[in-house]
């Protein structure tokens, strides 16, 4: 349980939250919704108790499960299953377990007594926290969220960001928390493990309170939604399910929008009135107290704000390059005795659009960085073409550079481009006025993830990698970027669950993993998007 009292909160010197109160008690089943940058994930970590409110109380009760939306582990050597047993401090207990182990059959006597007495403690708490079994219990859920046995015998260190994400999932699910508290908790997620999901959270008995941009999760398991008015700052509270939460979030809307062309008319003919009345030195006073009403009828209505429209620029072209910039023959790869595919050839001409599907595990993500070369094949080999220059998105932003301003990064990215340009492109990726002086450090995901496509657009690669590029997008600019993804006129090589995302960039080629197979794009294939 937790409960919010006047809660305000700030980033920087913007106010995100103005005095909210709200309870999440058991069985509640939180949608928190609003655009990039609203402020979701601040009051994510506000109420996990991560950061401080700028003013008001969280007071928490019992246990809370968070899942931060930028996955953080502690120790990378320690193994993936102990790390998902953590959460019940059963790593702990095992490694004691071992180590008593280990002491009993010391020559010393009244050393291995101790032993023996703590052994059996030790193996008493285990017993408490359900033993044994627990650990097949957290091998189950973690297969079900894509994790293989194999992956768990390994060390965070040698995992993929994905994997890790769907550790730390895991490890939070395994918690058995009373309250959870989840930021985009899908990213990463192939379609079975979403799904999953999905029934999971649709079963559990405690408070959640998750942050998504998939609406198929919010339908399924939601009963109230929180939307945060980033124009407002407010936390529009509707004890609603998805379906009637967003017929009634219409409805609100267009009311406030009668109120404020109310509240102007009224206001015009009041300040019309004053102008008028000031003219007379007796009036003088009257006037006065009517501009003043005019002005508070105004301020009374919020402000729809119409969605920042962004002028239709020209992005740089992409460095020059043959007509076939890469070309892949015979790709094999396999992980231990795990082969994930053989044999694949393809070819990706200038400019050209081509599409990755292929079930869970069948290796997309390994092609793009087998292409990317930050992996290398185990037989077969990318011949790159004349000229390639590659842009790979690999979704962690780890090639963002924290301490640098949104706009220092653009302008070390084209060094070439005027200012105005600069500043033009990163507006086109939703970066307006003051966003531009952020350092990187403190943008959202959603920003992040915007601000390292617009670097890779006018880097000059002629190639760019993108693997699900529209996580942690809201809808709104998921369509803004894609539109700006397709005036990009290199060649782009997507992997992504997303169909919207592959209709908007109509490509031309398609390659199905694991058998490589490469053909043309046709309209039926879209249906196998979501299933990848
Ligand atoms: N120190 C700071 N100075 C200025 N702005 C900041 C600071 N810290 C955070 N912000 C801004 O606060 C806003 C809220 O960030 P937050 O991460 O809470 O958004 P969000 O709703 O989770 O967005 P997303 O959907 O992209 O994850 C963002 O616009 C971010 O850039
Ligand atoms: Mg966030």
């Amino acid at each position: 349980m937790i409960s919010a009292h006047d809660v305000e909160l700030r980033a920087g010197a913007r106010l995100l939250l103005d005095s909210v109160s709200f309870q999440v008690a058991a069985g509640d089943k939180i949608g928190l919704v609003g655009r990039n940058g609203a402020g979701k994930t601040t009051l994510a970590r506000v109420l996990a108790g991560e950061g401080q409110p700028a003013a008001g109380t969280v007071k928490v009760g019992g246990t809370v499960g968070y899942l931060p939306q930028d996955t953080r582990v502690g120790d990378l050597e320690a193994l993936a299953v102990d790390r998902i047993l953590s959460a019940r401090g059963l790593d702990a207990l095992l490694v004691g377990l071992r180590a008593a182990e280990h002491e009993m059959a010391s020559t010393d006597p009244s050393r291995r007594d101790a032993a023996v007495r703590r052994y059996g403690h030790l193996e008493e708490r285990l017993s408490v926290l359900g033993g044994y079994a627990a650990e097949s219990e957290a091998a189950s859920l973690s297969a079900s969220l894509g994790l293989p046995q194999k992956v768990l015998r390994q060390p965070l260190r040698t995992l993929s960001g994905g994997q890790r994400r769907r550790v730390e999932l895991a490890r939070i699910l395994f918690g058995g928390s009373e309250t959870l508290l989840l930021d985009e908790p899908t990213n990463h997620l192939d379609a079975d493990s979403v799904s999953w999901l999905r029934d999971h959270l649709r079963s559990f008995r405690g408070g959640l309170v998750v942050i998504s941009h998939d609406t198929a999760l919010l339908e399924k398991v939601v009963n109230k939604v929180f939307y945060l008015d980033a124009d407002r700052s407010t936390l529009d509270v509707y004890n609603l399910g998805w379906k009637s939460y967003l017929d009634q979030r219409e409805t609100d809307a267009r009311r406030r929008r009668r109120e404020r062309l109310n509240a102007e008319r009224q206001a015009t003919a009041l300040q019309s009135q004053a102008d008028k009345m000031r003219a007379k030195a007796t009036k003088a006073k009257a006037a006065q107290s009517m501009a003043r009403r005019a002005e508070k009828l105004l301020a009374g209505v919020s402000a729809d704000r119409a969605p920042d429209r962004v002028a239709r620029l020209r992005f740089p072209v992409p460095a020059h390059c043959g007509r076939t910039p890469v070309t892949a023959r015979g790709l094999t790869k396999s992980y231990g005795s795990l082969e994930v595919f053989t044999g694949v050839d393809m070819a990706v001409d200038k400019g050209s659009r081509v599409v990755v599907l292929g079930l869970n595990g069948a290796g997309k993500t390994t092609l793009l960085r087998l292409l990317a070369g930050v992996e290398e094949p185990d037989a077969g080999e990318v011949l790159p073409g004349h000229g390639l220059r590659l842009g790979y998105y690999a979704q962690e932003h780890e090639t963002l550079d924290n301490e640098r301003t949104v706009l220092a990064s653009m302008r070390s990215a084209a060094p070439d481009l005027t200012e105005a340009d600069q500043r033009g492109i990163l507006g086109s990726f939703l970066f307006s006025g003051d966003d531009v002086a952020k350092p990187v450090g403190v943008l959202s995901g959603g920003e992040k993830t915007r601000l390292a496509l617009a670097l890779l657009v006018v880097s000059g690669a002629n190639v760019l990698l993108l693997d699900e590029p529209t996580n942690n997008l809201d809808p709104a600019s998921r369509a803004e970027i894609l539109g700006a993804l397709r005036r990009y006129q290199g060649a782009i090589v997507l992997v992504t669950h997303d169909e919207g995302a592959v209709e908007a960039l109509q490509p031309e080629r398609v390659v199905l993993l694991p058998d490589g197979i490469e053909d043309a794009w046709s309209e039926e294939l879209g249906d196998l998007v979501a299933l990848a």
